[in-house]
């Protein structure tokens, strides 16, 4: 008996296809991979950090949080995470060990993502090489380095839904709706905060002075910012692919980052589709 029993799981064991990912999911991936900009945040490049290594350090009013290792090693990354150990830190932003992420991770936009494109997003972390360094804790100030606190700032901001396309917009404000607000998470850094660090949902893409790494980040729309108002689709989409503004400065700061690794690597028609969102008007759709 106990010898037919393993023979039938050794059958079992290989008649189970070894789980291969699909490459055109590793190929979506490495364009949400993109999209999301998660290495400009999981790959400290300034200081000579691996690819998606993390340590990098993001200063905020609460203290020094250090990004983590996201890479494909199975104790110091994620490469141990399931599909569904993924999506719910991407949307809820809780970890397989049931504790709350701090919001500096911007799980509130990229909740807006679909569980194929976390699936496809997921396949491409596995497919990249693992590295073995350690997370850093993070130095946080009395009281934020209690996590459990934050089940409250979530119930204030996170909405927790997939993006909704308004049906009165055409297929490409939809999309850069989608972008601006969802993985591509240009609303968490051009939008004012209040004071638990949340968005200011009154005042989304108006702009902030008190940005990442103390930096002003001007508004994205018309009325906050009417200097770039006067910026035409094609100077948006332009400033998106080389990183050079209208007035011939290029970005800098954290901006730089987002050319760097978002903007420049996107299809011509996703930066046309924010182009024609961030000129369609004031706020986004809620
Ligand atoms: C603005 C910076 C920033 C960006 C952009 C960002 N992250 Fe993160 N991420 C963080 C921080 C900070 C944490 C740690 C949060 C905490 O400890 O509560 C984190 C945590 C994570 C975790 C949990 C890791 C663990 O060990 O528990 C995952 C998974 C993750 N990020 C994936 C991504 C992916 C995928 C992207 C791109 C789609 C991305 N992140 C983009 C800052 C960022
Ligand atoms: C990490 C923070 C951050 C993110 C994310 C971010 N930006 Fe920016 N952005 C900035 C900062 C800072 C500046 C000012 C740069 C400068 O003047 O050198 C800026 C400037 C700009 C400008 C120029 C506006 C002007 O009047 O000069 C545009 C356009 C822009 N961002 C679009 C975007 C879009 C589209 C996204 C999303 C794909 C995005 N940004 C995501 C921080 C960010």
């Amino acid at each position: 008996m106990i010898r037919r029993s393993g023979f039938i799981l050794l059958l079992a064991l290989l008649l189970v296809p070894t789980a291969q990912a699909d490459p055109s999911a590793i190929q979506r991936g490495a364009y949400l991979f993109a999209l999301g900009g998660c290495a400009s945040c999981h790959t400290d490049s300034d200081n000579g950090g691996e690819p998606l290594a993390g340590g990098l350090a993001m200063p905020t009013p609460f203290g020094t949080f250090y990004t983590p290792n996201i890479s494909a090693d199975p104790q110091q990354g994620i490469g141990a995470w399931s599909n569904a150990d993924f999506i719910r830190a991407m949307r809820r932003g809780i970890s397989p060990e049931d504790e709350h992420y701090y919001p500096a991770f911007p799980y509130t936009a990229y909740s807006l993502m679909s569980d194929a494109e976390l699936h496809d997003l997921k396949a491409y972390l596995d497919s990249q090489p693992a590295s073995a360094v350690p997370s850093k804790a993070h130095q946080l100030n009395f009281p934020f380095r209690y996590r459990s606190l934050l089940a409250l700032w979530k119930w204030l901001y996170l909405d927790g839904q997939r993006f909704s396309p308004d049906p009165n917009r055409s297929e490409q404000w939809n999309r850069g709706a989608y972008i601006v607000n969802g993985p591509g998470h240009c609303v968490e850094c051009h939008s004012p905060r209040t004071l638990l660090g949340g968005l200011d949902s009154d005042h989304l893409l108006e702009g902030t002075p008190d940005g990442p790494d103390g930096e002003t980040v001007p508004g994205l729309t018309a009325a906050s910012n009417p200097e770039f108002g006067q910026w035409l689709d094609e100077d948006i989409q332009f400033a998106l692919e080389t990183g050079m503004m209208l007035n011939g400065d290029f970005f800098s700061g954290t901006m730089g980052k987002v050319v760097d690794n978002s903007t420049s690597q996107l299809s011509e028609a996703d930066r046309a589709a924010i182009a024609v969102y961030l000129k369609s008007f004031a706020k986004p759709p809620q």
